[in-house]
């Protein structure tokens, strides 16, 4: 990690020691280690399925919500409390480090990210200066309150990858085939590398800030990045998230997770991640075949979680059984949470995984 003095906007008192939490069986699994359980976390397990969720946030835009440390603290502790998950994800969202750039973009509920003035030119990859710990100071002290709250449970950190980032900033919003963002690629790749590389600046110290502040783990989100060819792939996107990556490498174990990206695992993987995250489209035993003694995370179909609780709890099993290929295995959804789900059924599934798989 870079070295040298905090800014003053980063408050010692509420920095704790990020020093690796060895008991913690998704720490172990990050690293390769055997679990004494296999541990389960959802993605967006902190959300809309949850009525305490919906509480928190009555009266409060997503952005503001991510911007107020008592607030975030609050709903990322929720589903700890709630499951007894393994690991705790910072409740923020993959645009909070463009926001605080000053990127004009909003989160726009139903519909996502929506960038007020798309990103077309040089003028504008010149908008995405670097970030500085202090235009995210929200994020270090909400990181130092969890710290001290999650006791042994790790925190996770996360950040969105330079393609999927790049996506929401040159479409203007979410999109179906990525086309201005692969047009752009094509046409202007000079323009291209320059906005992706400035990204991977930026999710970079975005990771490093949180885990300075002691998250335990991190996870690099390319939830586009299976739009592009494996060719395209390693041409435009690869060298921006092993960059992303790179800064907080030696410091905590990285997960790199992508949707539709079964053709992108092993690509994927020469990041250097430590943890490769799978989707539901790919079993974990055929992933394991092609990243051979690789710590995998997933892969429950999020939909498994709408369906009655016997034919859930086949589905686990089968996930459990494919992960057993794995080098380890850490129990995932393979996409995040649904809102409609009901949160007894994840509660189903935690304690099912620990049941059959623990001490
Ligand atoms: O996983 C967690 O519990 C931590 C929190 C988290 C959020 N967003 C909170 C959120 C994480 C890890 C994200 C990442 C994120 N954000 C991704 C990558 C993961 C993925 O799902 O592929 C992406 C693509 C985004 C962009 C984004 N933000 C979308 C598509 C949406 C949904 C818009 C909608 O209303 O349908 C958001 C908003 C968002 N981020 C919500 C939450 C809880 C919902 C906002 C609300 O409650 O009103």
């Amino acid at each position: 990690m870079r070295a040298g003095p905090r800014p003053a906007c980063q408050d010692e008192r509420v920095r704790t020691d990020p020093a690796p939490k060895t008991t913690s069986p998704f720490l172990a699994a990050c690293r390769g280690a055997e679990p004494e359980r296999v541990p389960v976390w959802f993605m967006r397990q902190a959300g809309r399925s949850l009525p305490e969720y919906r509480k928190a946030r009555e009266g409060t835009t997503m952005l503001e919500a991510c911007r107020t440390p008592e607030l975030v603290c609050e709903i990322t502790l929720q589903p700890v409390r709630r499951y007894g998950v393994d690991a705790a994800v910072f409740f923020s969202d993959i645009v909070v480090p463009l926001a605080a750039i000053g990127v004009d973009i909003e989160i726009v509920p139903g519909v996502g990210p929506v960038v007020a003035e798309p990103f077309r030119t040089e003028s504008d990859a010149d908008r995405l200066r670097n970030l500085d710990p202090c235009d995210v100071g929200y994020v270090t002290e909400a990181t130092g309150l969890l710290t001290k709250e999650l006791g042994d449970t790790p925190l996770i950190g996360f950040a969105g990858a330079p393609f999927t980032l790049a996506s929401y900033l040159i479409e203007g919003g979410p999109s179906r085939d990525h086309a201005k963002t692969k047009a752009l690629m094509r046409s202007r790749p000079d323009l291209w590398h320059a906005i992706a590389s400035r990204l991977a600046a930026i999710c970079g110290e975005f990771l490093r800030v949180q885990v300075e502040a002691g998250a335990s783990a991190v996870q690099l989100f390319d939830s586009w990045a299976g739009a592009l060819s494996e060719a395209d792939y390693r041409r435009y996107a690869l060298p921006h998230s092993t960059a992303a990556l790179m800064s907080v490498a030696d410091a905590v174990p990285r997960i790199h997770f992508g949707v539709g990206t079964g053709h992108l695992l092993e690509a994927m993987a020469e990041t250097g991640a430590e943890v490769s995250g799978v989707d539901f489209r790919i079993p974990l035993d055929q992933a394991a075949a092609r990243l051979p003694g690789k710590p995998l995370q997933g892969n429950l179909d999020p939909t498994a979680i709408l369906a009655d609780p016997a034919a859930l709890l086949a589905e686990t099993d089968e996930v459990l059984r494919a992960g057993r290929a794995a080098g380890t295995h850490i129990f995932n959804l393979g996409h995040g949470v649904l809102p409609d789900s009901d949160p007894d059924q994840l509660a189903r599934v935690v304690d099912h995984v620990h049941e059959v798989t623990g001490p």
